[in-house]
């Protein structure tokens, strides 16, 4: 595979702290060791500068190149990965699995981590490159937002920068594989909350009450109807609920309701009509039967917005990594979201997917946030490298 041959040197070792990674997952702004281990590696690197604090557990290494201009005022990029893991019992059975039970690196930011800290080794050690590169490694992707609080405590303030570069690997595309987009790439999500109140009766009375979950049932039918009949058929949403709670027993008619989901869009404008529709259609179902709807529509993350610009030199690091063919256009953005998003809102950037399928058979990989799925380390090398590349391509060494 046509990668830096320095970084190809430490594939085993970058195993080895991917795997270590793995085996102490931790769950979002909780990242306490895996913050240990990240600055505990840039130190040994011999990076210039440690930030740490910002998001409670978040870590920022900085690596001056070697010109006239790796200075204060001089260029500078960021590269971020995420650190956190999620609420899920491993089921891979790896030897390197989850030592902390019911906790697990099942989106593979322990690979995005790695391939992070790989690239910072290499970059501090050749310094080829002029002004300065900001290795982000951000706490609670999942949840919690931490990119957004980050950004609210002043990283781009703090360490000045043109653009930011995110990545994410991929299982369900050949391992090495590169996606790039431009525009929107991933959508905006608001989580949902309704709360219905009936009224409590005896299961065999209940013309005594008002029955939630028969209310409930009509919302859930109702809400399919927003995407469907109220979003322009050529735009993208998704209304889903996930979490339906309610009553005790075989006899007892409760008295409420509790239903949680997640809208997804691209636009602000259909993120409205979203919000409108859910609110419309469960106060005045709950209200027809006599009972109350409560809604909260909260919108946790904006749409990942991919700059042209900054999608082009991305795009162009890749090819030269891979190569033209190893290289492609993602035709649809996904409905997944990514926090990313609020660093992208802040700086212009680019987020692209690197492929980590094993077997070379496209989609036949566990996706990520599936209980058996494993960051492959098949990878390291290829997005280690890819940041090294993108970090000296765009800071170019200038002649003293
Ligand atoms: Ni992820």
């Amino acid at each position: 595979m046509p990668i830096v041959n320095r970084i190809a040197d430490f594939h085993a070792e970058m195993t080895e702290w991917r795997q270590d990674l793995h085996a102490h997952p931790e769950l979002s702004l909780q990242e306490v060791r895996t913050s240990g281990v990240v600055q505990e590696k840039l130190r040994s690197f011999g990076v210039d500068e440690i930030i740490t604090g910002m998001a409670r557990t978040g870590v920022v290494g900085v690596i001056r190149g070697r010109g006239p201009q790796s200075g204060p005022g001089g260029r500078a990029i960021g590269l971020r990965a995420d650190m956190d893991a999620l609420p899920i019992v491993e089921e891979t059975g790896v030897p390197w699995a989850s030592t902390n039970h019911g906790v697990m690196h099942a989106c593979g930011h322990d690979g995005h981590t790695t391939m992070l800290l790989g690239a910072a080794k290499y970059l501090a050690e050749t310094r080829n490159f002029d002004g300065t590169v900001y290795v982000i490694f951000q706490p609670a992707e999942e949840h919690l937002g931490g990119g957004e609080i980050m950004v609210k405590e002043g990283l781009f303030e703090r360490c000045k920068m043109e653009k930011v570069f995110g990545m994410h690997n991929w299982p369900q595309v050949p391992a090495g594989t590169f996606l790039w987009r431009n525009g929107p790439t991933m959508a905006a999500v608001a989580n949902i909350e309704i709360t219905i109140t009936g009224k409590g009766a005896h299961g065999a009375l209940p013309h005594f009450g008002i029955d939630p979950i028969v209310v409930a049932a009509q919302i859930v039918s109702a809400l399919q109807s927003i995407v469907a009949r109220n979003i322009e058929p050529a735009e993208s949403g998704v209304v889903t609920i996930g979490h339906i709670n309610g009553g005790h027993t075989y006899n007892v008619i409760p008295e409420t309701v509790h239903m949680k989901g997640t809208a997804r869009y691209y636009t602000p404008a259909v993120g409205d009509q979203l919000e409108d529709g859910v609110r419309r259609l469960a106060t005045g179902i709950a209200t027809s039967f006599g009972a109350k709807a409560e809604v909260v529509f909260d919108r946790i993350y904006p749409a990942t917005v991919n700059d042209p610009d900054a999608t082009a030199l991305a795009r162009r690091a890749a090819v030269t990594v891979a190569g033209e063919s190893q290289v492609r256009h993602m035709d649809k953005p996904t409905m997944g979201g990514e926090d990313f998003a609020f660093m992208l809102n802040a700086k212009q950037g680019n987020y692209l997917m690197l492929g980590a399928g094993r077997n070379g058979r496209e989609g036949s990989d566990f996706m990520v946030h599936h209980p058996r799925y494993d960051f492959n380390d098949e990878i390291l090398p290829v997005g280690a490298s890819y940041w090294a590349t993108l970090a000296e391509q765009l800071l170019p060494r200038q002649a003293d």
